[in-house]
């Protein structure tokens, strides 16, 4: 799978909430390689600090060769990125990692949790447009802890024309709750695929869950990452039985039941 690092331009800077940015970066090379579930290392800075590029799942892609990141300000790399202004130049690596496996016969159920939202667009996209019959069946939830999480990104999400539900811990944007209770109210179809991204406990909870009613779940999970191309041994996880797979490049995207999951 062709990989680059690709001297990419700042074409806009979204801050959708306080915490949440969208950047969407001309980076023809990586838009026409990349598959959803994958992700880019990010060089925040042309010096020394941050070193380390740090990592972020393709939000969306298309044709015009642009792609996109969202991500939240936690730190210095990703407060410098939401700093970039339109011109400027950000050295781009990718794309990188397994993508999710998409299976255009079977309706699909997509949970994104906080900015677990971000591969699911991307993701809803390429399954709306590969799919020849009706995606009547298929389903997109989205939840976070408030509505700045959630709210900016439903439009992109109405316009694929997937239902789409949303949920917040405080109640301030669609239901009141967690995305777990509303994917467990979805009677869902026994052959339906379910893919998640989000904090580590709502993935546990997708997937022991997924587990039980018997449905197959596909999982996008991070770590720290320090190279992304398996060089740095940073982004282990454990499989059970004492053995580890390499985040960055065994996934981030996992059938669920590979994982060990802490219940
Ligand atoms: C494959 C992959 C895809 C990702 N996709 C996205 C995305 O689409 N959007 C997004 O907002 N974030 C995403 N992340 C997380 C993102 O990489 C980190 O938020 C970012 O590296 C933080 O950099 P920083 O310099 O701002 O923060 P730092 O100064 O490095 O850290 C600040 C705080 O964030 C925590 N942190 C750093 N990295 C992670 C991490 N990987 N997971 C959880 N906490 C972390 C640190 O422990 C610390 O508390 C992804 C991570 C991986 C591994
Ligand atoms: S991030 Fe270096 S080995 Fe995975």
């Amino acid at each position: 799978m062709p990989q680059y690092q690709e001297k990419t331009i700042v074409t806009r800077v979204e801050h959708l909430s306080d915490e949440n940015v969208r950047l969407t970066l001309k980076a023809p090379q990586i838009a026409s390689a990349c598959k959803p579930g994958q992700f880019v290392m990010i060089r925040a800075a042309l010096g020394k600090d941050p070193l380390l590029r740090r990592p972020f799942s393709i939000h969306q892609a298309d044709s015009s060769g642009h792609i996109q990141v969202y991500f939240k300000i936690v730190g210095r790399g990703t407060d410098l990125l939401a700093h970039l202004k339109v011109g400027e130049e950000v050295s781009v690596l990718g794309p990188l990692g397994k993508a999710f496996t998409i299976d255009k016969d079977r309706p699909v159920c997509l949970v994104g949790g906080g900015l677990g939202i971000a591969p699911m667009l991307y993701l809803a996209k390429e399954i709306s447009r590969s799919k020849t019959g009706s995606t009547n069946g298929d389903l997109v939830i989205l939840g976070g802890r408030t509505k700045g999480e959630v709210e900016p990104v439903m439009a992109d999400f109405d316009e694929i024309g997937i239902r789409t539900l949303a949920t917040t811990d405080d109640g301030s944007y669609g239901t009141k709750g967690f995305v777990t209770e509303l994917l467990k109210s979805s009677d869902l179809p026994a052959n339906t695929q379910v893919y998640a991204c989000g904090p580590e406990p709502m993935m546990g909870a997708v997937s022991l869950w997924c587990e039980e009613q018997k449905l197959a779940c596909q999982v996008s999970v991070e770590s720290v990452m320090a190279c992304g191309m398996g060089a740095c041994l940073g982004c282990s996880r454990p499989v059970g039985d004492g053995k580890y797979v390499h985040v960055c490049l065994d996934g981030p995207v996992f059938d669920a039941r590979e994982l060990k999951w802490n219940s």
